[in-house]
């Protein structure tokens, strides 16, 4: 068979999405070729995820390009590892530390966690770049380790490797630093070619919505879920979605190394509120979808066990170890990296926290050296933001709203300004948000 992709240069496509023309499955191929083999240069690359997000992607169009990108490196075949492999993942959101809670408690419950996770994209930070936050923590094994590991202790946490979907690689860190992050088929298509491409039975999608998720109105959140899941499904794999609240961080802790340490505290029963809740309902639908528990309610309880056992925080340690990190910090978290100083956040007047522009807050973590601004920044494990009240808490003047937790290469005055303005105290009681928003099943 010819392939007429092979004549379409990169101009043609270009030309066509500039004036909102719809790409045909060849056009998609090419570009999807191109972004691997090189032949699209970076920029050109960044032109046409510009011009979609003006534009946007009919259904067809995100069906190609999902596809296109899964088939664009190996699709992995985990059936060697016994049992039903699960993943999770979530559209992004600040604060959002659920997969190092469930990975372990789901593990100990009897159903294999092989997650592949992601950086920080945007506002919004990565597991991976949070994991690599424990002293030696390695996240780049090979696909022959990684199913080793899930075989012996039943969950492992890793980037997706070079041959998975390595066209969303490209495209991924060319949207974290082109304001490019934000539009629905190429959420789709970046978050569904790696999970087709990743080989799981079960993968359950946490959609967040609100002023710290990538789509901020329930609307536009629902319509990703159900295209996610309806798209997933079409590959015969169970694909389920839970839209939840990133109207504030999910977690207090923002930051990398501060986000592993909530985490601990979660797995060590000493934390408990939304953070805890969201991993327990996202681990819940895990183990439901693997058949391993019947309702909803019988999954948070079966995992809460866990916790109270002191089973899940050895599952994490054990976790850490395999992949070469210091198992210790399980135990004790000042092993973990720490700010040199702090600068305190004070509220100037009583009243009610009424809202928290959760983008604007991951937005400081950022500039405090969290994130990334350019693609090859470093960034610095250590610094980030703890949130003490929570919308809907009463507050009197001079209470500590956050705590900065600052570093060398931080923009203390840009993140201290960016915070003070995302945090809205009002004069009127409001409620507390809904955490769980709906669940989108097959
Ligand atoms: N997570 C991803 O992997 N890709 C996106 O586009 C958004 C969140
Ligand atoms: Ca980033």
């Amino acid at each position: 068979m010819i392939d007429s992709s092979k004549n379409i240069r990169p101009g043609d496509i270009l030309r066509k999405k500039r004036f909102g023309g719809e790409l045909t499955e060849t056009e998609i191929r090419a570009f999807v070729r191109g972004v691997v083999d090189g032949s699209f240069a970076d920029y050109q690359i960044s032109a046409l995820l510009m011009a979609i997000c003006i534009h946007g992607m009919s259904d067809r169009e995100t069906l190609a390009l999902t596809l296109e990108m899964a088939r664009s490196g190996e699709m992995l075949d985990l059936s060697r590892i016994p049992g039903i492999k699960a993943d999770k993942h979530s559209t992004g959101g600040v604060g959002d530390t659920t997969s190092l809670i469930l990975v372990p408690l789901v593990a100990c419950c009897g159903v294999r966690m092989a997650k592949m996770s992601g950086r920080g994209l945007g506002f919004t930070g990565g597991t991976l770049d949070k994991m690599e936050s424990i002293p030696g923590m390695r996240v780049d094994l090979d696909v022959d380790a990684f199913e080793r590991q899930v075989t012996d202790i039943g969950c492992a946490i890793i980037g997706q490797t070079a041959e998975l979907a390595p066209a969303d690689k490209v495209l991924y860190a060319l949207r974290d630093v082109t304001e490019t992050v934000d539009c629905m088929p190429l959420v789709v298509s970046s978050i569904l070619s790696k999970k087709l491409a990743a080989g799981c039975d079960v993968v359950v999608l946490d959609v967040k919505t609100g002023s710290g998720a990538i789509m901020q109105t329930l609307e536009d959140s629902r319509k990703l879920a159900q295209m996610m899941v309806r798209i997933g499904n079409l590959s015969g794999k169970k694909f389920s979605a839970v839209i939840t609240d990133m109207d504030q961080p999910l977690g207090n802790y923002i930051g990398n190394a501060l986000e592993v340490e909530e985490a601990i505290d979660v797995l060590a029963g000493r934390t408990a509120g939304d953070l805890k809740d969201v991993s327990l309902q996202l681990g819940a639908h895990i183990l439901k979808g693997a058949g391993a528990v019947s309702s909803i309610a019988e999954g948070v309880e079966m995992l809460d066990g866990k916790i109270a056992s002191g089973e899940g925080l050895r599952k994490f340690a054990a976790m850490i170890r395999a992949q070469g990190g210091d198992p210790r910090v399980a135990e004790d978290t000042s092993l973990l990296p720490k700010a040199k100083s702090t600068v305190e956040l004070r509220a100037d007047e009583p009243g009610y926290l009424a809202a928290i522009r959760t983008d604007d807050v991951g937005n400081a973590a950022k500039l405090l050296g969290a994130g990334r601004e350019r693609k090859t920044d470093a960034i610095d494990p250590a610094v980030g933001i703890v949130m003490h009240r929570r919308v809907g808490d009463k507050v009197r003047r001079g209470d500590l709203l956050a705590t900065m937790h600052v570093g060398e290469r931080s923009d203390r005055i840009g993140a201290y300004n960016l915070l003070r303005r995302a945090i809205r105290i009002g004069t009127a009681p409001v409620p507390r948000p809904t955490l769980i928003h709906d669940v989108i099943e097959a």
